[in-house]
């Protein structure tokens, strides 16, 4: 049977790149873009049905941050779908950053320069507003209107025989620091967007502990530095190109997972040498 996919914001940056991957490895999957804009939706089902003639790929209108959207959207999805078996919740914004030049030199020549590269911690801010639900935007757009929409979708992702995946696009910029209980959606501070990540990141646990045993995993996941929409409303691309390099060169976690994975499989041969030699004592 074809696997139903519905990813929020494929029209643009990661959710599309994710479209075409998904479609690279499984041509048969009944995909559907959820999206606000639906002319740049329009244009990705072209791309896509380009690279992929033949593929199923449906569009449905839903923007996360308005609420009445979200529930017209799951209404729709139930009429056309039996169940969902990936729901990319992917959609994000991060409304008027700003860098602050200050602390980035200050950043630049202290003993945190690797942290503050990788996770813009102190570095990034943004500027919230109230949507006309009353909700912020932020919160609204990237946590609240994608719970939401699991919430009304649980019928379609929880009890049917198959497990389903929910999938979130988070960040390493989702920060502890940002996020506070007494205030959920960040309306008194300036990093609106790390909130809102950290929060997705504690959403995600929270789900799998009220979900797992009805069928639905939850899982985040964070692209890396991505240079899309979002990427060039921080900075313009002549400065990425040049950040680009620092950025490389300060990537120390693919060669800490590699000395990881090699370290793991040293162990792994010492373990097992260590087994086989000593007699079972049980
Ligand atoms: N780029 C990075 O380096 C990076 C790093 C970590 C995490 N992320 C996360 O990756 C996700 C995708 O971002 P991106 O980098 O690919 O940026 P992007 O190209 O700006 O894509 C954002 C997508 O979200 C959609 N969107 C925004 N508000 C929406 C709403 N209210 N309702 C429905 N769709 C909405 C946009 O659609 P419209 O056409 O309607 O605007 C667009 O398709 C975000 O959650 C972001 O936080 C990105």
């Amino acid at each position: 049977m074809e696997k139903v996919v519905l990813v929020t914001g494929a029209n643009s940056g990661i959710g599309l790149a994710l479209c075409e991957r998904l479609l690279s490895q499984d041509s048969e999957l009944q995909l559907c873009l959820a999206c606000r804009n639906m002319g740049r939706a329009e244009a990705a089902r072209s791309a896509l049905l380009t690279s992929h003639p033949g593929a199923h790929v449906d569009l449905l209108h839903l923007d996360v941050g308005s609420v009445r959207s979200v529930l017209r959207a799951a209404q729709e999805v139930k009429t056309r779908y039996p169940r969902v078996d990936h729901l990319y919740l992917n959609a994000g914004i991060m409304p008027n950053p700003q860098i602050d030049v200050k602390a980035f030199f200050k950043g630049l020549f202290s003993s945190n320069v690797i942290h503050m590269f990788a996770t813009a911690e102190g570095l990034l801010t943004q500027k919230d507003r109230r949507n006309s639900d009353g909700l912020q935007e932020v919160f609204a757009t990237n946590l609240f209107g994608h719970f939401l929409l699991v919430r009304e979708l649980e019928p379609l992702l929880c009890g049917t025989e198959r497990s389903s995946q929910v999938v979130w696009t988070s960040s390493s910029n989702a920060l502890r620091s940002a996020f506070s209980l007494e205030d959920l959606q960040h309306g008194s501070g300036a990093e609106p967007y790390s909130s809102s990540k950290y929060a997705t990141d504690l959403l995600s646990l929270a789900l799998n502990r009220h979900h797992n045993a009805q069928g639905l995993f939850s899982s985040v996941i964070c692209p890396g530095l991505v240079m899309t929409n979002m990427t060039y409303g921080i900075l313009p691309s002549f400065f990425w190109t040049f950040l680009m390099p620092i950025m490389w060169f300060m990537d120390v976690d693919d060669e800490t997972s590699e000395a990881l994975y090699g370290g793991l499989l040293e162990l792994e041969k010492v373990i097992r040498r260590q087994i086989t030699e000593e007699p079972d004592s049980q």
